[in-house]
């Protein structure tokens, strides 16, 4: 029985998260969820982010994590999001960030003459250094002469595995093709290590054509002609943007699923958006990100019947047009929960 914890977060977390707890329990019924009280609430209560202890719990006890949102007005340093979310992306060594770009009804997509058959790839961005990592320095800060230092880092290490994280997720899923995108041609050291790391992993992938593009040039290809695409693999700041992107042509945020994966070893599954301050406690966000994540969550414990379920559900609540205020729709939440377990059931 696979073990879940289950993490709210701040603002409209909890009331997506609510949702996405209906769905499985419809459709896993099976699994077995601890829920941790940890978010903003908690650190202005008794000043705890994240406990190491519990860090530990999650890496040892536990299959996946599913997490709402974390960010809160009340909290500016934003330290208890810092110390979950990068806490367990490096601490449980998260190397994957995997973000499907599945549009699942042609009226969400802003690309004209775009449909369901056009936008349907994944993303495998590296999510543990490149320029992430805080490495660098500031020299003679506040003065005219400042100077700035970000430093990109790229071990053969992280990059390998992101890589053939890609070409094994590919093989596994019957897919044909996988994009490398980074900036090679200006950035001669660090993307050249992609390059010729990504050459040796691709051979041993002869059933799957290995093709290349500079990230400026990709970013025009996924809307100009998205359908090229199956598998995209590429480094962290790129991968950033260019899943961004991807959850716009997709239908927007209130749409996008993401996991950040140690595969076999940790995972923790989270919708693309925040908390939104804006509309939480209103009833009125969307739940739909964090239903498919659920599904996704699903599918990586092995369950990929039962994500092709959830995701078809949504797909018949998009169409009947059971949505949300910010997709044009006049659903509550909870209206919009009811509707995907009605489309299951
Ligand atoms: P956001 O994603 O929370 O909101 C951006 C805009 O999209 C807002 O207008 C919001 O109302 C709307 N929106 C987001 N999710 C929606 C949904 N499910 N349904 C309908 N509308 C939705 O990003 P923002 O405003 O930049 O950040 C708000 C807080 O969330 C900040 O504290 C930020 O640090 C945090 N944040 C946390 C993330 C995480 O937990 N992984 C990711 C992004 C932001
Ligand atoms: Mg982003």
């Amino acid at each position: 029985m696979p073990r879940i914890a289950v993490v709210p977060g701040d603002g409209i977390g909890h009331e997506v998260l609510a949702e996405g707890l209906r769905v499985l329990g419809v459709v896993a019924p099976d699994l077995d969820f601890e829920h941790f009280d940890l978010g903003a609430a908690r650190y202005l209560r008794d000043g705890t982010t994240m406990p190491p202890e519990t860090m530990l719990r999650w890496r040892d006890e536990f299959d996946a994590v599913y997490l709402g949102a974390l960010g809160d007005p009340r909290v500016p340093s934003n330290v208890h999001a810092r110390d979950i979310l990068l806490g367990a992306r490096f601490q449980l060594d998260l190397y994957v960030n995997f973000r499907p770009v599945r549009l699942l009804d042609p009226r969400y997509c802003p690309l004209k003459d775009k449909g369901p058959e056009h936008v349907d790839f994944v993303v495998f961005r590296e999510n543990t250094e490149g320029l992430y990592t805080g490495i660098g320095g500031q020299f003679k800060r506040d003065t005219p002469e400042e100077v700035a230092v970000e430093q990109e880092m790229n071990t053969r290490k992280g990059v390998e595995r992101i890589i053939r994280a890609a070409f094994e997720w590919a093989d596994r899923h019957g897919k044909t093709k996988v994009c490398m995108s980074d900036k090679a041609n200006a950035m001669r050291h660090g993307h050249d290590l992609w390059q010729r790391v990504f050459k040796s992993v691709a051979a041993e992938y002869p059933r799957i054509r290995a093709s290349h593009l500079y990230v400026d040039v990709l970013t025009m290809q996924m809307v100009l002609a998205p359908e090229q695409f199956e598998v995209i693999v590429t480094n962290n700041l790129f991968g950033d943007i260019v899943t961004d992107l991807g959850a716009a042509i997709q239908g927007g945020i209130g749409l996008a699923a993401s996991g950040n994966l140690n595969p076999g070893k940790s995972a923790l599954f989270e919708p693309v958006h925040g908390s939104a301050p804006d509309i939480a406690g209103k009833g009125i966000a969307n739940p739909l990100a964090a239903i498919l994540t659920a599904g996704m969550m699903l599918g990586y414990l092995g369950r990929p019947q039962d994500e092709k379920r959830i995701q078809d559900a949504v797909q018949a609540c998009l169409h009947a047009g059971n949505v949300t205020r910010e997709l044009g729709g006049t659903r509550t939440t909870r209206e919009v929960g009811d509707a995907v377990i009605a489309a299951l059931r």
